[in-house]
């Protein structure tokens, strides 16, 4: 075998995540590796959690990172919180939501799914109506931003919903942490997890999660032990609970988390609400040049959300040709569609560090180039001078 050090090529990233990462996050990871019960490493995490309390805005004493990608925050809240027979109302309208079904299922729960058209937020409505319709339900599950389609659905609402008929709540915020607002204590979120490498700008494999006072209790109350050995929080807290007597659950990733510990300092002196403005405004400049190529956007002016943007490919259009255009000529990426998207639609991530003019610049640029080329007739120059006084604005 001839194998030499891997030299990954620098890209754009403008896709559903990762997102670009922020050299001052790459340098964390290279910083010398320590023990993971080392004082000044335990210090490290004591502050890591103070920072992701900020950035989730709770108090919740239950917030750390998971040492795994989000789908691992996902499947923590699920077999924590879903004993066997419990009913759970699983709203789904993309990927992700079909994932939270096919967690509820695994731990031995009952599945009450909603389906909202993929697109579109999750329809309050047919929330209220379903929990009326299943007084028994215990908790409700779905995603603040759904990544397959660029849509977002009204949390502060739905958990108000979830709460009047007696559930908890989980919710995904992979997406949603640091692009758009995001309040765990003020909206009563129970259980809420998220991913490191969307809006936090981190490297992936790292899942923040944060559960409440009435979450942990549901935990603590259960008849039957956590199935999963790893994820079971009662045996995470003891390495992650903080105090003096810290002890091993697990090897903590430990360069991964100085990297998170970099992107989370760098989004508090951002300021969060600054973060989800830079997000808002960055958006909105990406939305008018691409209108300005004759591109349209299928969801609903009011469920976009910022850092996820679905564009319709255009009839006789190649879908995966401009993609690897713009990935070979540009070295930019931009994201396929999933599911009932795939084919349909381009998914252009604004994510964290990748969140910037330039590259919004960059995207509108590249697509303009390859779409003329490809018969879309568009005029890229007007498209960039729309950007540009977007921007401005
Ligand atoms: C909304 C949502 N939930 C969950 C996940 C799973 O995260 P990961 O790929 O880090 O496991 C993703 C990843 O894209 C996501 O976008």
């Amino acid at each position: 075998m001839t194998a030499s050090s891997f030299q990954p090529p620098v890209r754009t990233l403008m896709g559903p995540g990762p997102a670009d990462v922020h050299p001052r996050v790459l340098a964390a990871l290279g910083r010398p590796t320590i023990g993971h019960l080392d004082p000044a490493f335990t210090a490290m995490m004591d502050e890591l959690k103070e920072l992701l309390r900020a950035a989730f805005r709770t108090n919740n004493a239950l917030t750390m990172p998971v040492s795994a990608p989000g789908s691992a925050g996902m499947e923590t809240c699920f077999v924590n919180l879903v004993e066997p027979g419990d009913k759970v109302v699983v709203c789904i309208n993309g990927v992700f939501g079909g994932r939270m079904r096919e967690n509820v299922l695994r731990a031995g729960g009952e599945a009450v799914v909603i389906e909202d058209d993929w697109g579109r937020a999750v329809d309050p409505n047919k929330l209220d109506e379903t929990l009326t319709a299943h007084p028994d339900a215990r908790i409700v599950a779905f995603v603040q931003a759904e990544t397959s389609t660029g849509a977002g659905s009204d949390t502060r609402t739905l958990v108000e919903i979830a709460h009047r008929h007696d559930c908890l709540t989980i919710v995904d915020a992979v997406t949603a942490l640091g692009g758009s607002a995001l309040e765990v204590d003020d909206w009563g979120i129970d259980a809420v997890y998220a991913g490191s490498q969307k809006c936090l700008s981190c490297t992936p494999g790292l899942a923040p999660v944060s559960f409440n006072e009435r979450a942990l209790e549901k935990v603590k109350a259960r008849r039957m032990p956590v199935q999963s050995w790893f994820l079971d929080l009662n045996l995470v807290l003891g390495y992650w609970g903080g105090g003096q007597k810290r002890t091993y659950h697990h090897t903590a990733p430990v360069n991964a988390l100085y990297a998170l510990h970099e992107s989370l300092l760098m989004l508090s002196e951002e300021g969060i609400e600054q973060a989800w403005a830079r997000h808002r405004r960055n958006h909105l400049a990406l939305r008018a040049g691409l209108e300005a190529l004759d591109l349209e956007l299928p969801v609903p002016e009011a469920e976009r959300l910022p850092q996820l943007n679905a564009v319709s490919i255009p009839a006789g259009i190649d879908d995966a040709t401009v993609r690897a255009r713009l990935l070979n000529e540009l070295n930019l990426e931009i994201g396929a569609g999933l599911g009932a998207f795939a084919g349909k639609v381009w998914r252009i991530g604004l994510m964290g560090w990748s969140s910037r003019p330039e590259n919004i610049l960059l995207c509108v640029g590249g697509l303009g180039m390859v779409l003329n080329d490809m018969g879309h007739r568009a005029d890229t120059g007007a498209a960039l001078d729309r950007v540009r006084a977007a921007l401005a604005a």
